[in-house]
């Protein structure tokens, strides 16, 4: 396909998986040659729409091939888990970083200090090389004004109002083994009322939901939908939502203060094309190439100091949150989950 950019996406329904293959022509097409062929798979953890503009971006510079599956953190661990004998991606972008620890402390990452990393804030990075921040997420609310007002309800304003009786059966979040989000969720609120508290809450809390979604970014999707009230995603995600037509979604977030995601890019170990896959964490880490998800809404805040960050993310600038600690977050991952999976049962 000369001279046009080629994107084929193909997605299945039950997976909520996406591969994408994006070619370029023109220049891309020399630059291909002149970079011998090399091709680039990566496991992409943000939304489907900024990965196939991130692969444009990257194929259009560099001529590299890049073909990318969209995948929830705790598939993306469990998929690189099972590749480990013989891996089929060598890069893993975006998804909060605490599965990127998880995956560190399970020996399924290179480290790779990118020279372009130098610019990116020490509390964005690990002090390992393991990984480098790109963008930071807030969780919070994303509720249905016109729901709300049925229920005579207002928006929830903290984690306990989420327990209240017109709530009851009309809350969607993720599940907090398959979601980076819901993990944040649940990390979030054990670092904030210990694990004891945090556990009982959560069961709590499952006897409010309506439905556990795969990723984190459903549930403020199925709010702006009308098929629950409240809704429990990155504030970004809701605004997207927003601006793309559901414009009934009200957005707050908890007054204990909330958790929130820096999510990384980093290098799976073993995997091919490992010099493709550190140039496109070099290209990732450049104040441009921040700047793309933007263009697509994807409204994370930017982790390069020189990288303009999108204005739609100005409204959450003043969220209250949580000392979050990633390292612990990313540690107790499969503990956890674990023991929230059995406080939910009992
Ligand atoms: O914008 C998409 C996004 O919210 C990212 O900011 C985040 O890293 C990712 O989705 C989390 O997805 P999941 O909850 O499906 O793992």
């Amino acid at each position: 396909m000369k001279g046009k950019t080629k994107a084929i996406c193909a997605a299945s329904l039950a997976s909520l998986m996406l591969l994408a293959m994006a070619g370029c022509g023109g220049g891309g097409d020399k630059k291909a040659a002149d970079n011998g062929g090399k091709k680039l798979t990566m496991y992409w953890g943000a939304l489907e729409d900024f990965m196939v503009a991130d692969i444009n971006a990257f194929q259009k510079e560099t001529g590299i091939k890049v073909e990318g599956v969209r995948m929830s953190s705790g598939e993306t661990i469990g998929r690189i888990k099972a590749e480990k004998a013989n891996p089929k991606a060598s890069l893993w972008f975006g998804g909060p970083a605490d599965g990127q620890i998880q995956a560190k402390q399970d020996g399924l990452l290179e480290k790779y200090v990118s020279p372009n990393a130098a610019k990116i804030p020490d509390q964005f990075k690990d002090k390992d090389g393991y990984w480098t921040g790109v963008y930071v997420g807030y969780l919070g609310f994303a509720s249905n004004a016109k729901l709300l007002k049925q229920a005579g309800v207002e928006a929830p304003k903290s984690w306990a109002d989420l327990l209240k009786p017109e709530f009851k059966g009309q809350i969607v979040t993720a599940n907090p083994g398959s979601s980076g989000t819901a993990y944040t969720m649940l990390a979030t609120l054990v670092q904030l009322k210990g694990e004891k508290d945090g556990l009982a809450y959560m069961k709590a809390l499952h006897k409010q939901i309506k439905n556990y979604q795969k990723s984190g970014t459903a549930p403020a999707r199925l709010a702006g939908q009308g098929e629950c009230i409240v809704g429990i995603s990155f504030l970004h995600d809701a605004i997207k939502y927003r601006e793309e037509g559901m414009k009934d979604l009200v957005l707050t977030a908890p007054a204990e203060g909330t958790g929130y995601e820096v999510g990384a890019v980093s290098l799976i170990k073993g995997g091919p094309d490992q010099d493709a896959a550190k140039k496109f964490i070099d290209w990732a880490l450049t104040a441009k190439a921040q700047e793309i998800g933007q263009t697509v809404g994807s409204y994370q805040f930017l982790t390069n100091p020189d990288a303009k960050p999108p204005k739609q993310a100005a409204e959450i600038k003043d969220t209250k949150l949580i000392k979050y600690n990633f390292e612990w977050a990313g540690a107790h991952r499969n503990e956890l989950v674990e023991k929230w999976n059995k406080a939910i049962k009992d």
